[in-house]
């Protein structure tokens, strides 16, 4: 049934279509490790992007393209104590790379055509009561969604790591990239020690009947697209 709370969703039933065209994704999460040259490209555009103004780019929309998450001013005060955010350019190469390789590798995993949704990386400064993503929790997005992180500087017991449900993914080398269904599965970050930085980008993509790589500008906040249509409008059109 594609009903929430007793009422017709589209995104439910769009993921039911895919799911009859193409097959459901049965895993809940699998990993890969980018290619050095993608890693690299994608951490030298990461030095050049500005830092996200978190105090208004968490209720302003860009291009009115996806839903924002709200979050409460607790929420905020800690994004601007522990959080370097940046939103990538999806026309830039590298970004268009990530999404490529994403695509294909993970196409087994994925198992219908995707649309790339959102991209934005992070730093954070560990702590043991920062909360948010380092609590166990799902990220309630529409039906049909994944996320892809990406940790281009690795990932280790002072790099931190990510943990879902019964498995702690850890002690992976640069470019280690996990895909997970992170509406469906518990998740949490562990974060750095010792005041050091963990950087993570973090893609989200949708299964769609035809492939589309990002055509919107990311939002820091974003969550999913506000409307199917934006799946098909300029599907094909480069
Ligand atoms: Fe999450």
């Amino acid at each position: 049934m594609a009903e929430v709370d007793g009422l017709f969703d589209p995104y439910t039933a769009h993921e039911n279509l895919v799911s009859e065209v193409f097959g459901e994704v049965t895993e809940m999460w699998t990993e890969s490790v980018l290619p050095t040259h993608i890693n690299r490209a994608l951490l030298e555009l990461i030095a050049t992007l500005p830092r996200v103004d978190f105090k208004s780019r968490l209720t302003e929309s860009i291009d009115n393209s996806l839903e924002l998450s709200t979050l409460s001013q607790q929420e905020i005060e800690k994004l601007l104590a522990h959080y370097v955010g940046h939103e990538l350019p999806y026309r830039s190469d590298a970004v268009i790379d990530v999404q490529n390789w994403i695509a294909d590798t993970f196409q087994d995993q994925l198992r219908s055509p995707v649309t790339f949704v959102n991209s934005r990386a992070w730093s954070n400064v560990g702590s043991e009561d920062f909360g948010g993503p380092f609590h166990w929790h799902t990220d309630g997005f529409k039906p049909g969604h994944l996320k892809v992180m990406i940790y281009p500087g690795g990932l280790s017991e002072s790099k931190g790591g990510l943990e879902i449900g019964d498995t702690l993914i850890t002690n992976r080398p640069p470019g280690a990239a996990v895909m997970f269904r992170n509406s469906d599965v518990n998740h949490r970050g562990i974060p750095a020690t010792g005041g050091g930085r963990r950087l993570a980008v973090e893609i989200t993509l949708q299964r769609s009947l035809f492939p589309q790589l990002q055509r919107w500008q990311s939002h820091f906040n974003g969550r999913h697209l506000k409307s199917l249509q934006l799946l098909y409008v300029t599907a094909g059109n480069p």
